[in-house]
């Protein structure tokens, strides 16, 4: 998913608040089972000032990291920090000025990735409550920003499997990074595994394996 050595990195998980109910997420498998908590902005920050950790990734598993609510001062406290950062995010639900000031807090190490199976009429079929629009354009904006690496990351399904190709050249026209992922998320008999021919030849090993 990442190269992140965790020797020296720190993944932190700063809600478990989300707007999207993707279903084989654990926050909408396990809905009601979890409180929606925020880390306190103090233990972040005294996580952030930890020398011993030199790349901070903002993600999760039971959230998204841009619904924190002083998700702008984490970003700004790790940048002042002179650390690496990678934000993991499905990109939904934030206004162009709020990414704005977000990429401009960036540099060429950060990588900011969103998470967008699809195109603008299958985007949302797994991502439930997306906007592919919305997304988009936050990305194409981060591209144009030009201080972090924008980062498009696809998960095949057998409803956008026929797009891969055509997501791919979008991303090359806007100077996005684009990265496949296997799903790890998938059961055996889910009706919404990919076939395995629409696969690019390294992922196709993957799936069989
Ligand atoms: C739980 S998410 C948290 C970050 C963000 N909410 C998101 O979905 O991108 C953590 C990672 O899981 C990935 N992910 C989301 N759905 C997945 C799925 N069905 N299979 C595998 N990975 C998935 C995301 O792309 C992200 O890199
Ligand atoms: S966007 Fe991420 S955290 Fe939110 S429901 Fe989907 S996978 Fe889970």
């Amino acid at each position: 998913m990442n190269e992140y050595k965790f020797g020296d990195g720190l993944h932190i998980e700063l809600t478990s608040r989300c707007r999207l109910s993707c279903p084989n997420c654990e926050r909408t498998r396990f809905k009601g089972e979890y409180k929606i908590r925020d880390l306190h902005l103090e233990l972040v920050f005294r996580l952030v000032a930890n020398p011993k950790f030199k790349k901070i990734m903002l993600s999760g598993t039971l959230g998204d990291p841009i619904y924190y609510p002083h998700f702008p001062e984490v970003v700004k406290k790790i940048k002042q920090s002179g650390k690496e950062l990678r934000i993991a995010t499905n990109g939904s639900g934030k206004k162009l000025e709020w990414w704005e000031e977000i990429f401009n807090l960036l540099d060429s190490r950060d990588t900011v990735c969103f998470g967008l199976d699809g195109l603008q009429d299958t985007a949302h079929l797994y991502r439930v409550n997306t906007s592919f629009i919305e997304v988009f354009e936050a990305m194409k904006l981060g591209a144009a920003i030009n201080r972090a690496v924008i980062e498009w990351q696809f998960i095949p399904f057998n409803f956008n499997q026929h797009q891969i190709e055509e997501a791919k050249q979008l991303a090359k026209e806007y100077g996005i990074k684009f990265a496949i992922i296997k799903s790890g998320r998938f059961r055996p008999d889910d009706p919404l595994l990919p076939d395995i021919e629409w696969l690019p030849e390294p992922l196709k090993q993957k799936m069989m394996n």
